[in-house]
Protein backbone atom coordinates (compact mmCIF):
# COMPACT_ATOMS: atom_id res chain seq x y z
CA UNK A 1 0.00 0.00 0.00
CA UNK A 2 1.25 3.55 -1.03
CA UNK A 3 2.26 5.91 1.80
CA UNK A 4 -1.49 7.30 3.61
CA UNK A 5 -2.14 11.10 2.14
CA UNK A 6 -2.94 13.04 5.50
CA UNK A 7 -4.80 16.90 6.14
CA UNK A 8 -3.61 17.76 9.40
CA UNK A 9 -5.38 20.77 11.37
CA UNK A 10 -4.19 22.58 14.51
CA UNK A 11 -6.21 25.36 16.13
CA UNK A 12 -5.50 24.73 20.03
CA UNK A 13 -3.98 28.05 20.68
CA UNK A 14 -3.13 31.60 18.85
CA UNK A 15 -2.02 29.09 15.21
CA UNK A 16 -3.96 28.08 12.44
CA UNK A 17 -2.00 25.44 11.06
CA UNK A 18 -2.68 22.98 8.45
CA UNK A 19 -0.32 20.28 7.15
CA UNK A 20 -0.81 17.83 4.62
CA UNK A 21 1.62 14.91 4.01
CA UNK A 22 2.39 11.86 2.44
CA UNK A 23 3.69 8.97 4.75
CA UNK A 24 6.60 11.04 6.08
CA UNK A 25 6.97 13.42 3.36
CA UNK A 26 5.24 17.32 3.94
CA UNK A 27 3.30 18.54 0.93
CA UNK A 28 2.56 21.72 2.54
CA UNK A 29 2.88 23.16 6.18
CA UNK A 30 0.99 26.42 5.86
CA UNK A 31 0.91 28.60 9.86
CA UNK A 32 -1.58 31.82 10.16
CA UNK A 33 -0.39 33.37 13.25
CA UNK A 34 -2.92 35.14 15.35
CA UNK A 35 0.39 36.26 17.91
CA UNK A 36 0.24 40.03 17.55
CA UNK A 37 -3.25 40.40 18.20
CA UNK A 38 -2.58 38.71 21.63
CA UNK A 39 0.98 40.92 22.19
CA UNK A 40 -0.12 43.84 23.87
CA UNK A 41 -2.18 41.84 26.46
CA UNK A 42 1.07 39.74 27.53
CA UNK A 43 -0.65 36.20 26.68
CA UNK A 44 -2.87 34.46 24.14
CA UNK A 45 -6.24 35.77 24.75
CA UNK A 46 -8.98 32.81 23.98
CA UNK A 47 -11.90 34.91 22.33
CA UNK A 48 -9.53 36.91 20.02
CA UNK A 49 -8.11 33.58 19.08
CA UNK A 50 -11.16 31.31 18.39
CA UNK A 51 -11.94 34.56 16.20
CA UNK A 52 -8.97 34.38 14.03
CA UNK A 53 -9.06 30.80 14.14
CA UNK A 54 -12.26 31.37 12.38
CA UNK A 55 -11.16 33.99 10.32
CA UNK A 56 -7.54 32.36 9.03
CA UNK A 57 -9.01 28.33 8.42
CA UNK A 58 -10.46 28.52 5.05
CA UNK A 59 -7.93 30.55 3.34
CA UNK A 60 -4.90 28.31 5.08
CA UNK A 61 -6.46 25.44 3.98
CA UNK A 62 -6.84 26.69 0.71
CA UNK A 63 -2.91 27.94 0.63
CA UNK A 64 -1.93 23.97 2.05
CA UNK A 65 -4.33 22.34 -0.61
CA UNK A 66 -2.56 24.91 -3.81
CA UNK A 67 1.12 23.82 -2.42
CA UNK A 68 0.28 20.20 -2.01
CA UNK A 69 -0.70 20.35 -5.19
CA UNK A 70 -3.80 17.75 -4.29
CA UNK A 71 -7.48 18.12 -4.60
CA UNK A 72 -8.79 17.48 -1.55
CA UNK A 73 -11.27 14.15 -2.43
CA UNK A 74 -7.62 12.02 -2.76
CA UNK A 75 -6.50 12.37 0.81
CA UNK A 76 -6.92 8.67 2.93
CA UNK A 77 -7.96 10.81 6.41
CA UNK A 78 -8.55 13.98 8.33
CA UNK A 79 -6.01 14.06 11.67
CA UNK A 80 -7.37 16.80 14.18
CA UNK A 81 -6.35 18.56 17.47
CA UNK A 82 -8.61 17.25 19.50
CA UNK A 83 -6.49 18.62 22.81
CA UNK A 84 -4.94 20.25 24.97
CA UNK A 85 -6.10 23.53 24.74
CA UNK A 86 -8.55 26.48 24.49
CA UNK A 87 -11.60 24.61 24.34
CA UNK A 88 -13.03 27.60 21.94
CA UNK A 89 -9.90 27.41 19.93
CA UNK A 90 -10.06 23.36 19.19
CA UNK A 91 -13.62 23.74 18.82
CA UNK A 92 -12.82 25.91 15.84
CA UNK A 93 -10.47 23.21 14.41
CA UNK A 94 -12.35 20.15 15.43
CA UNK A 95 -15.35 21.42 13.52
CA UNK A 96 -13.65 21.96 10.35
CA UNK A 97 -12.67 18.76 10.42
CA UNK A 98 -15.52 17.17 10.85
CA UNK A 99 -17.08 18.63 8.18
CA UNK A 100 -13.96 17.97 6.14
CA UNK A 101 -14.15 14.19 7.09
CA UNK A 102 -18.23 13.85 6.23
CA UNK A 103 -18.54 15.97 3.44
CA UNK A 104 -15.06 13.61 1.77
CA UNK A 105 -16.36 10.78 3.12
CA UNK A 106 -12.83 10.09 4.83
CA UNK A 107 -11.91 8.86 8.61
CA UNK A 108 -11.45 11.54 11.33
CA UNK A 109 -8.79 11.27 13.68
CA UNK A 110 -9.04 13.20 16.74
CA UNK A 111 -5.33 13.47 18.08
CA UNK A 112 -3.37 14.72 21.35
CA UNK A 113 -1.56 17.89 20.79
CA UNK A 114 1.52 17.33 22.98
CA UNK A 115 2.36 13.56 21.81
CA UNK A 116 2.32 15.71 17.79
CA UNK A 117 4.92 17.82 19.77
CA UNK A 118 6.72 14.51 20.06
CA UNK A 119 5.77 12.72 16.50
CA UNK A 120 7.19 15.89 14.34
CA UNK A 121 10.71 14.93 14.15
CA UNK A 122 9.20 11.63 11.90
CA UNK A 123 9.55 13.99 9.41
CA UNK A 124 12.89 15.06 9.87
CA UNK A 125 14.55 12.07 11.06
CA UNK A 126 11.85 8.90 10.24
CA UNK A 127 10.55 6.57 12.44
CA UNK A 128 10.94 6.70 16.41
CA UNK A 129 12.70 3.48 17.95
CA UNK A 130 10.32 1.19 19.95
CA UNK A 131 10.71 2.78 22.95
CA UNK A 132 12.07 5.80 23.46
CA UNK A 133 12.41 8.45 26.00
CA UNK A 134 10.60 12.64 25.28
CA UNK A 135 11.03 15.27 26.31
CA UNK A 136 8.00 17.46 26.03
CA UNK A 137 8.20 21.44 26.42
CA UNK A 138 5.53 23.75 25.43
CA UNK A 139 4.15 26.99 27.00
CA UNK A 140 1.39 25.13 28.89
CA UNK A 141 3.90 21.84 29.23
CA UNK A 142 6.83 20.04 30.72
CA UNK A 143 7.01 16.50 30.81
CA UNK A 144 9.47 13.22 30.47
CA UNK A 145 7.77 10.59 28.57
CA UNK A 146 8.22 7.30 28.18
CA UNK A 147 7.42 6.39 23.85
CA UNK A 148 6.52 2.73 23.73
CA UNK A 149 4.67 3.23 20.65
CA UNK A 150 3.81 7.31 19.35
CA UNK A 151 0.61 5.58 17.88
CA UNK A 152 -0.69 3.70 21.32
CA UNK A 153 1.61 3.76 24.65
CA UNK A 154 2.99 7.03 25.56
CA UNK A 155 3.81 7.59 29.88
CA UNK A 156 4.26 10.41 31.67
CA UNK A 157 7.37 9.81 33.77
CA UNK A 158 7.49 13.33 35.65
CA UNK A 159 6.59 16.51 35.01
CA UNK A 160 6.54 20.04 36.11
CA UNK A 161 4.82 20.86 39.21
CA UNK A 162 4.10 24.62 38.95
CA UNK A 163 4.61 26.70 35.27
CA UNK A 164 5.61 25.03 32.33
CA UNK A 165 9.39 25.90 30.80
CA UNK A 166 7.80 28.03 28.19
CA UNK A 167 5.21 29.96 30.68
CA UNK A 168 8.65 30.51 32.32
CA UNK A 169 10.21 32.02 29.35
CA UNK A 170 6.99 34.37 29.05
CA UNK A 171 6.36 35.58 32.49
CA UNK A 172 10.56 36.48 32.91
CA UNK A 173 10.12 37.88 29.39
CA UNK A 174 7.40 40.12 30.78
CA UNK A 175 8.81 41.17 34.12
CA UNK A 176 11.82 42.25 31.62
CA UNK A 177 9.41 44.65 29.38
CA UNK A 178 10.39 42.34 26.76
CA UNK A 179 7.31 41.26 24.81
CA UNK A 180 5.50 38.40 23.99
CA UNK A 181 6.48 35.28 23.46
CA UNK A 182 9.26 35.81 25.57
CA UNK A 183 11.36 32.61 24.19
CA UNK A 184 12.69 33.64 21.22
CA UNK A 185 13.38 36.77 22.89
CA UNK A 186 15.40 35.85 25.65
CA UNK A 187 16.97 33.18 23.23
CA UNK A 188 17.91 36.41 21.21
CA UNK A 189 19.49 38.14 24.36
CA UNK A 190 21.05 35.12 25.95
CA UNK A 191 23.59 34.18 23.16
CA UNK A 192 24.68 38.08 23.84
CA UNK A 193 25.04 37.43 27.54
CA UNK A 194 26.90 35.92 29.99
CA UNK A 195 25.72 32.62 31.71
CA UNK A 196 27.88 32.57 34.50
CA UNK A 197 26.31 36.38 35.68
CA UNK A 198 24.02 35.23 38.16
CA UNK A 199 23.64 31.80 39.74
CA UNK A 200 19.93 31.83 40.05
CA UNK A 201 17.93 28.48 41.46
CA UNK A 202 17.62 24.57 39.72
CA UNK A 203 14.23 24.13 41.17
CA UNK A 204 14.02 20.55 42.75
CA UNK A 205 17.51 19.00 42.43
CA UNK A 206 18.33 19.52 46.06
CA UNK A 207 18.93 15.98 48.05
CA UNK A 208 15.96 16.40 49.63
CA UNK A 209 13.58 17.39 46.23
CA UNK A 210 15.28 14.60 44.31
CA UNK A 211 13.61 11.45 46.75
CA UNK A 212 10.10 12.53 45.39
CA UNK A 213 10.75 14.80 42.66
CA UNK A 214 13.43 13.14 40.69
CA UNK A 215 11.81 13.25 37.57
CA UNK A 216 9.58 16.18 37.97
CA UNK A 217 10.65 19.88 37.45
CA UNK A 218 9.62 23.22 38.88
CA UNK A 219 10.39 26.85 37.53
CA UNK A 220 8.01 29.18 39.83
CA UNK A 221 10.84 29.58 41.94
CA UNK A 222 13.09 30.57 39.38
CA UNK A 223 10.76 32.99 37.78
CA UNK A 224 10.36 34.48 41.41
CA UNK A 225 14.09 34.57 41.63
CA UNK A 226 14.56 36.59 38.66
CA UNK A 227 11.59 39.27 39.52
CA UNK A 228 13.06 39.66 42.97
CA UNK A 229 17.25 40.00 41.82
CA UNK A 230 15.76 42.62 39.57
CA UNK A 231 13.54 44.69 42.06
CA UNK A 232 16.51 44.98 44.22
CA UNK A 233 18.74 46.61 41.46
CA UNK A 234 16.11 48.85 39.79
CA UNK A 235 14.91 49.86 43.61
CA UNK A 236 19.02 50.71 44.06
CA UNK A 237 19.01 52.27 40.80
CA UNK A 238 21.61 50.02 39.62
CA UNK A 239 22.67 49.16 36.05
CA UNK A 240 20.77 45.63 34.47
CA UNK A 241 22.47 43.93 31.66
CA UNK A 242 19.56 42.58 29.94
CA UNK A 243 21.47 39.93 28.20
CA UNK A 244 23.21 38.59 31.14
CA UNK A 245 19.86 38.31 33.28
CA UNK A 246 18.13 36.46 30.12
CA UNK A 247 21.98 34.55 29.79
CA UNK A 248 21.49 33.16 33.54
CA UNK A 249 17.39 32.60 33.47
CA UNK A 250 18.11 30.34 30.67
CA UNK A 251 21.18 28.72 32.09
CA UNK A 252 19.24 27.76 34.98
CA UNK A 253 16.49 26.45 32.60
CA UNK A 254 18.86 24.43 30.12
CA UNK A 255 21.02 22.86 32.89
CA UNK A 256 17.85 21.51 34.77
CA UNK A 257 16.09 20.28 31.87
CA UNK A 258 19.11 18.70 30.54
CA UNK A 259 20.18 17.31 33.31
CA UNK A 260 16.71 15.41 34.67
CA UNK A 261 16.21 14.24 31.18
CA UNK A 262 19.40 12.76 30.95
CA UNK A 263 19.13 11.14 34.35
CA UNK A 264 15.19 9.68 33.22
CA UNK A 265 17.14 8.06 30.35
CA UNK A 266 19.59 5.72 32.07
CA UNK A 267 16.62 5.36 34.39
CA UNK A 268 14.29 3.65 32.09
CA UNK A 269 17.06 2.17 30.18
CA UNK A 270 16.07 3.99 26.86
CA UNK A 271 18.92 4.69 24.00
CA UNK A 272 17.09 7.64 22.52
CA UNK A 273 15.32 10.95 23.19
CA UNK A 274 13.03 12.75 21.24
CA UNK A 275 12.60 16.63 21.74
CA UNK A 276 9.54 18.22 21.07
CA UNK A 277 7.30 21.69 22.04
CA UNK A 278 7.85 25.08 21.77
CA UNK A 279 11.13 25.10 23.97
CA UNK A 280 12.45 22.71 22.02
CA UNK A 281 13.85 25.20 19.51
CA UNK A 282 15.80 26.83 22.49
CA UNK A 283 19.43 26.92 21.22
CA UNK A 284 21.10 26.24 24.82
CA UNK A 285 18.36 23.17 25.90
CA UNK A 286 19.34 21.69 22.74
CA UNK A 287 23.13 22.24 23.25
CA UNK A 288 23.09 21.17 26.86
CA UNK A 289 21.17 18.07 25.77
CA UNK A 290 23.61 17.51 23.27
CA UNK A 291 26.52 17.32 25.17
CA UNK A 292 24.98 15.11 28.16
CA UNK A 293 23.09 12.82 25.60
CA UNK A 294 26.55 12.45 24.21
CA UNK A 295 28.73 11.33 27.29
CA UNK A 296 25.54 9.15 28.05
CA UNK A 297 25.79 7.34 24.92
CA UNK A 298 21.78 8.81 23.96
CA UNK A 299 20.77 9.85 20.65
CA UNK A 300 19.27 12.88 20.56
CA UNK A 301 16.78 13.74 17.88
CA UNK A 302 16.13 17.19 17.45
CA UNK A 303 12.72 18.68 15.14
CA UNK A 304 14.14 21.29 12.95
CA UNK A 305 13.82 24.69 15.02
CA UNK A 306 10.70 25.61 12.38
CA UNK A 307 8.90 22.41 13.46
CA UNK A 308 8.60 22.56 16.78
CA UNK A 309 6.32 25.35 17.63
CA UNK A 310 2.46 24.74 16.86
CA UNK A 311 1.91 23.83 13.22
CA UNK A 312 -0.74 21.69 11.15
CA UNK A 313 2.12 19.04 9.56
CA UNK A 314 3.03 17.54 12.96
CA UNK A 315 -0.74 17.02 13.30
CA UNK A 316 -0.70 15.00 10.06
CA UNK A 317 2.15 12.81 10.77
CA UNK A 318 0.77 11.81 13.91
CA UNK A 319 -2.61 10.87 12.28
CA UNK A 320 -0.35 9.10 9.07
CA UNK A 321 1.12 7.14 12.19
CA UNK A 322 -2.61 5.89 13.09
CA UNK A 323 -3.26 5.10 9.75
CA UNK A 324 -0.34 2.93 9.46
CA UNK A 325 -0.90 1.36 12.71
CA UNK A 326 -3.86 0.39 12.29
CA UNK A 327 -5.64 2.65 14.73
CA UNK A 328 -9.45 3.01 14.63
CA UNK A 329 -10.44 6.51 13.84
CA UNK A 330 -12.39 9.13 16.30
CA UNK A 331 -16.10 8.88 16.37
CA UNK A 332 -17.93 12.36 14.18
CA UNK A 333 -19.16 13.65 17.51
CA UNK A 334 -16.12 13.50 19.58
CA UNK A 335 -15.67 16.50 21.56
CA UNK A 336 -12.40 19.00 22.68
CA UNK A 337 -11.13 18.05 25.59
CA UNK A 338 -9.24 20.93 26.81
CA UNK A 339 -6.81 18.98 29.29
CA UNK A 340 -6.54 15.93 27.25
CA UNK A 341 -4.13 13.62 29.40
CA UNK A 342 -0.86 12.70 27.60
CA UNK A 343 -1.63 9.21 28.15
CA UNK A 344 -4.23 9.63 25.51
CA UNK A 345 -2.97 9.28 22.23
CA UNK A 346 -6.17 9.76 20.22
CA UNK A 347 -10.02 9.75 20.68
O1 LIG B 1 4.60 24.29 21.66
P1 LIG B 1 4.23 25.73 21.52
O2 LIG B 1 4.33 26.37 20.18
O3 LIG B 1 2.77 25.97 22.02
C1 LIG B 1 2.21 25.24 23.05
O4 LIG B 1 1.69 24.13 22.77
O5 LIG B 1 2.31 25.73 24.19
O6 LIG B 1 5.15 26.48 22.57
C2 LIG B 1 5.08 27.86 22.77
C3 LIG B 1 6.11 28.21 23.83
C4 LIG B 1 6.06 29.66 24.27
O7 LIG B 1 6.05 29.70 25.68
C5 LIG B 1 7.34 30.25 23.70
O8 LIG B 1 7.86 31.31 24.49
C6 LIG B 1 8.25 29.05 23.71
O9 LIG B 1 7.43 27.98 23.34
N1 LIG B 1 9.37 29.16 22.77
C7 LIG B 1 10.67 29.20 23.14
C8 LIG B 1 11.45 29.37 21.97
N2 LIG B 1 10.59 29.40 20.90
C9 LIG B 1 9.32 29.27 21.41
N3 LIG B 1 11.22 29.13 24.38
C10 LIG B 1 12.57 29.22 24.45
N4 LIG B 1 13.36 29.38 23.38
C11 LIG B 1 12.87 29.46 22.13
N5 LIG B 1 13.68 29.63 21.07
ZN1 LIG C 1 2.02 23.29 21.16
Amino acid sequence: MSEPLILGIESSCDETGVGIVRGTQILANEVASSVEEHARFGGVVPEIASRAHLESFGPTLERAVQTAGIDLSEIDAVAVTAGPGLTGALVVGLSAAKTLAYALNKPLYGVNHLIAHVGVDILDHGPLPKPCAALLVSGGHTSILHVEDIARRVTEIGSTIDDAAGEAYDKVARLLGLGYPGGPIIDRLAGEGDPRAVRFPRGLTATHDMEKHRFNFSFSGLKTSVARWVEIRRRDGEEIVLEDVAASFQEAVADVLSAKTVDACEFMGVDTLVLGGGVAANSRVRSWLESRCGEAGITLRRPTPGLCTDNGVMIAVLGSQLVSAGVQPSPLDISPDSSMPISQVSM
